[in-house]
């Protein structure tokens, strides 16, 4: 059977296909390019869904931390067109099936849930009303499906995907040598850092196509909280860096990269439970920081 993945080039759509064509699935990406294995967004909206479809998977979105950007209208619009018209193509496309697939997973970001050093997060828990808490209810919204349509809806919403290969350690380490270079807390180091292993990203998505009882919300982090001082050091023990000290990256620095709007990515973060993920029965190949960062540094050492 097969899966029809919005994004599926991309960082977490490349590591959820090998884990899907390892379960016997035929992962099918979406793409703005035409190429092997992929169908175009052009291609989705006039032929529909590909036959035996099991799954569709919903994963498109440009990058939101591009550095040195500023966060105008132009900008903006990308950031809501890049993720709700294809998430919306996707849920008109399993509407329209003539033979409904059994799940349609969308991602989203724990951006949802207001920054708060103090406010534990379930999938329960009221969104924010911040830009980005904006951008991720418009996103989850777009993949609603009427009513007559027995297709199981599911949203992950994900914390910052940690894997050797993109993400967060491709913009740390765009380079081999930047092992070399120190790494350091940003701001306080006190901020909540929700993150997830990104074979554990791929895997709740896999799990929740194949497990019908799963429906709803489900928080795609990892159930160790940490926050940005715990990341560094766990960083920085896997890469074998030098820790230094009392220093770290003022929060100015982060405001001239990103912008003050987006640096509040950063400089700020939210304590997020996965309650539902693990109710549902998910089992985390990589729970802790520790054994995450330890098996992203031997595979990035190894070049992948
Ligand atoms: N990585 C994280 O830490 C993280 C955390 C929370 C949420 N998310 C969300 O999870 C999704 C997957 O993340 P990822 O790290 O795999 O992202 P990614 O590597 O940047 O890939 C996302 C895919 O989106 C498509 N895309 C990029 N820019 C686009 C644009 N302007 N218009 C239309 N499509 C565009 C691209 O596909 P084509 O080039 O083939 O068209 C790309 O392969 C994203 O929506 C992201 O926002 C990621």
């Amino acid at each position: 059977m097969s899966v029809l993945i919005g994004g599926g080039t991309g960082f977490v759509g490349r590591h959820l296909s090998k884990l899907l064509k390892d379960k016997g699935y035929k992962a099918i990406a979406v793409s703005r390019k035409p190429g092997k294995e992929r169908v175009t967004w052009a291609d989705v909206k006039k032929n529909g869904l590909p036959e035996d479809c099991k799954a569709v998977v919903s994963l498109s979105g440009r990058l939101v931390l591009e550095p040195f950007k500023r966060l105008d209208d132009a900008y903006l619009k990308d950031l809501y067109d890049s993720r709700i018209e294809p998430t919306k193509i996707l849920a008109n496309a399993v509407s329209e099936a003539k033979q409904p697939p059994q799940a349609f997973v969308t991602i989203s970001g724990v951006g949802f849930y207001p920054p708060s050093e103090k406010t534990s997060y379930t999938e329960d828990s009221e969104g924010g009303s911040d830009w980005l808490a904006k951008l991720s209810r418009e996103w989850e919204a777009a993949s609603t499906l009427p009513d007559t349509v027995s297709t199981r809806r599911v949203i992950v919403r994900s914390g910052v995907v940690l894997g050797p290969d993109g993400g967060m350690i491709k913009q740390l380490l765009p380079v081999p040598l930047a092992v070399y270079l120190p790494m350091l807390p940003i701001g306080s180091g006190k901020q909540w850092f929700p993150w997830i292993h990104v074979r554990d990203i791929a895997g709740i998505i896999a799990y929740a196509i194949e497990n019908d009882r799963v429906t709803g919300v489900l928080n795609g982090v990892a159930p160790q909280h940490v926050n940005n001082d715990d990341f560094t050091k766990s960083f920085c023990k896997a890469f074998k860096k030098m820790s230094y000290g009392p220093l770290f990256v003022p929060g100015l620095a982060m405001n001239l990269v990103y912008g003050q709007d987006r640096a509040m990515m950063v400089l700020q973060g939210q304590k997020v439970k996965p309650e539902r993920t693990l109710e549902m029965g998910y089992e985390y190949c990589h729970p802790d920081i520790d054994s995450a960062m330890h098996d992203i540094s031997k595979a990035f050492l190894k070049g992948n």
